[in-house]
């Protein structure tokens, strides 16, 4: 029996509703979304408007339109980006970010000339914001926050690095990867301009989805990075002003953006806040049980720190990888190894010699039964 333990991934199993959308949209509309005036083409584009308008009140923003759809968290990442600096600016960036910020960042090194400061954290993982502040330069255009990590599980205290970024008057990009689904997120109370996250993870929506939020006036310093055709003003040889169109090159994924509506739906019915109780529950048992077993290291926040269900530990003596293959094959607990795409976070961790950590993420559906099962097999295979 499979115990999936990869939600941090990509998030499984999806609630029935999106199941259920996704094969609606496939049979009953087919159509491309902002195509065509026929009537499915139309219904197709009231679901993508439904998506936007869900994604929207999930996150605060009182206007659906800032909400600019893409393939992945990683594709909002570029766009952020790509599209806000200029030949010369600095960006401040942190150790916990995922190869989703840090290779733009480098490739912007590259070819754009400008320059990036990492800040460091804590042993829990936790970036002070005091730090932030000091990094910043009279050029400094763009602070990037990750605010959940992908390693560590901690939750960063995004409000008053926003405030220090605001205070000296560079834009705010925060990767909500990790966190959006798991933890409340209200752009408008967090003064964030750019909020980038995936649809597929906590947000439990299908593959092939993601977004970027873009705050009020933002635009006029983000640039397209993507050009292409956009079912408006196909007479224009650029893209088309209005938002979200002015960055949303090509057919959209209506079909996962269906599925995507439904998962957002069902997660403002549940309650982000009684689904991240359920997840503290059982990461704090995932925890407890680890910190138990002996030989076990786990790295991140401590008791009561603000987390995301993210636990990553090293066992004495096993590389990280062959850990993770030996118990998918021992007892089919399904979890990640190595240095999840933060190679900085495990220099700062001091896990890069081990070859990173094992990683579980436990998700809305995960049960303690489950969590009691992947602990007996670290047991086992740790020879505790
Ligand atoms: C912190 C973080 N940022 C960005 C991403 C990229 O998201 P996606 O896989 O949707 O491109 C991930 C994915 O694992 C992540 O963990």
């Amino acid at each position: 029996m499979r115990i999936y333990l990869d939600n941090a991934a990509t998030s499984w199993p999806k609630p029935e509703a999106v199941y259920a959308a996704l094969d609606k949209f496939q049979r009953e509309v087919g159509a491309a979304a902002g195509r065509g005036g026929y009537r499915d083409a139309v219904e197709a584009q009231r679901v993508v408007a439904s998506a936007r308008r869900e994604i929207a009140a999930l996150v605060g923003a009182a206007d659906p339109s800032r909400i600019v759809f893409g393939g992945n968290g990683s594709d909002a990442l570029n766009l952020a980006i790509h599209g806000t600096l200029r030949p010369g600016d600095h960006v401040v960036a942190t150790v916990c970010d995922h190869n989703s910020v840090l290779r733009p960042l480098a490739e912007q090194t590259r070819t754009n000339n400008v320059s990036v400061t990492y800040v460091g954290c804590d042993g829990a993982g936790y970036v002070s914001p005091d730090d932030v502040r000091a990094a910043i330069r009279p050029n400094t255009r763009l602070v990037v926050v990750t605010h959940g990590s992908n390693v560590t599980g901690a939750i960063q205290p995004l409000a008053e690095i926003a405030d220090a970024a605001k205070a000296a008057g560079a834009l705010v990009a925060v990767d909500a990867a990790q966190s959006a689904g798991h933890v409340g997120i209200d752009v408008a109370r967090l003064r964030v301009d750019l909020l980038a996250a995936s649809g597929h993870k906590g947000l439990l929506g299908p593959a092939g989805t993601g977004f970027l939020y873009v705050a009020p006036g933002v635009e006029s310093c983000l640039r397209p990075i993507r050009q292409g055709g956009t079912g408006v003003e196909s007479q224009l040889d650029h893209m088309p002003e209005e938002l979200p169109t002015r960055y949303e090159a090509g057919s959209l994924n209506a079909p996962a953006l269906a599925g995507l509506a439904a998962a957002v739906r069902y997660l403002r019915e549940q309650s982000i806040g009684e689904i991240a109780a359920h997840e503290a529950m059982i990461v704090d048992r995932l925890v407890d049980g680890l910190r138990a077993i002996s030989g076990v290291r786990v790295y991140g926040p401590g008791p009561g720190q603000p987390r995301g269900p993210v636990v990553s530990f090293s066992v004495g003596g096993y590389d990280p990888q062959e850990f993770a293959a030996a118990l998918d094959a021992a007892s089919g607990v399904q979890c990640r190894a190595g240095l999840h795409c933060a190679p900085r976070m495990h220099e700062a961790l001091g896990t890069s010699p081990l070859g990173g950590t094992v990683r579980m993420s436990p998700g809305w559906a995960t049960t303690p039964a489950q969590v009691d099962r992947a602990l007996e097999a670290v047991a086992a295979i740790a020879g505790a």
